[in-house]
């Protein structure tokens, strides 16, 4: 494919060698970027560009309080933004890259622009596992600021088609990797002392924490102050939605897993993992169906699953 439809916004394009340079080259140029992670698509641009950084804020119509994660190659490139701690450095040791993100004091001189950490004096760090994010971080040689790629308040994106229709015309180049694996996004960890909270519960579980910390997790605080992001309604589908539901009436899709078949099974087998790699697809397929309300089955709580049952919850909250 030539590079003559660079202008057209949202068009996804199969990733390779060629549009992972055009990519990259239009990162450095102050331009955003769709990408796939292991966790959900992120909207990328570099990190230290003030101008390309307000513009991930406008295509995601994103409140400015709320701080963006700032993708890194290694445990190296985040030392040299952030303050990582004895602690910090074992849980990036142990989950590195992968779907963990850890919120440590802002180094000295940290060249990250202002709006990307909304004033704290805290930053957002995380290595990603996913080889199209990682090709892209190498031939860039940026450090990426990407939240998920959805309009704010929305369902977050987990194939190129997903942030298409949720940017709609906004939308910028989509390197397209198809489905992410992991399907929900990362787990938050602020770090502070020999002490750790968990932000946001997400694919590295509490137990998983717990055994490399050796301690249990604080208890996070719920201020806005303290995870901005997590307001309560989030991740939202435009219909209603009913949570531990058996069975549903007529006129809601049913989300299935384990036992309860559902119009779809988010895993027949009970397996938390596939179920939440599922989710977000599921509850887009549910908002585009011709179904009035959702209705979705009881989620074992446990494991991966205090982050599914967190997402439902958002979800499912009052707009
Ligand atoms: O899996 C993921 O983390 C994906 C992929 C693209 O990496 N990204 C993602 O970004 O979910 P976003 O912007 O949708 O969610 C980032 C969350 C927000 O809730 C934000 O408030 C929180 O991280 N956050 C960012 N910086 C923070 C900070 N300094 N202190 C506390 N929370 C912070
Ligand atoms: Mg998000």
């Amino acid at each position: 494919m030539s590079g003559s439809n660079d202008h057209i916004g949202g068009e996804a394009r199969r990733y390779g060698k060629a549009t992972i340079g055009e990519a990259a080259a239009r990162l450095r140029a102050g331009g955003l970027v769709a990408v796939p992670t292991e966790t959900v698509y992120g909207l990328a641009a570099d990190s230290t560009n003030a101008v390309a950084v307000a513009e991930i804020y406008r295509t995601k119509g994103r409140p400015d309080f709320n701080p963006l994660i700032v993708h890194v190659p290694d445990i190296a490139a985040a030392r040299s933004i952030g303050r990582l701690n004895g602690l910090a450095l074992r849980f990036a040791g142990e989950f590195w890259p992968g779907p963990l993100t850890l919120v440590v004091p802002k180094g000295k001189d940290c060249p990250v622009t202002a709006a990307v950490t909304a004033g704290l004096e805290t930053i957002a760090l995380r290595c990603p596992a996913h080889p199209v994010m990682r090709q892209l971080l190498e031939e860039s040689g940026l450090y990426l600021a990407a939240p998920s790629a959805n309009r704010s308040g929305g369902i977050s994106p987990t194939t190129a088609d997903h942030v298409a229709r949720s940017l709609g015309g906004n939308a910028p180049m989509i390197l397209d990797g198809g489905p992410c694996q992991r399907g929900i996004e990362s787990t938050i960890v602020a770090v502070a002392g020999g002490n750790y909270r968990i932000l946001r519960p997400g694919p590295v579980t509490q137990a998983q924490l717990e055994a490399i910390a050796g301690t249990a997790p604080l208890l996070a605080k719920t201020d806005l102050i303290e995870a901005p992001g997590q307001m309560l309604s989030h991740y939202a589908p435009s219909k209603s939605l009913r949570l531990d539901a058996e069975t549903a009436t007529a006129d809601e899709y049913h989300i299935g897993f384990g036992p309860v078949p559902g119009d779809r099974n988010l895993s027949p087998d009970g397996d938390l993992a596939e179920a939440a790699s599922q989710l977000f697809a599921a509850l887009h397929e549910a908002d585009a169906s011709s179904k009035a309300g959702i209705a979705v089955a009881p989620i074992t709580d446990n494991g991966i699953g205090i982050a599914l049952n967190d997402r439902l919850r958002r979800a499912a909250s009052p707009k």
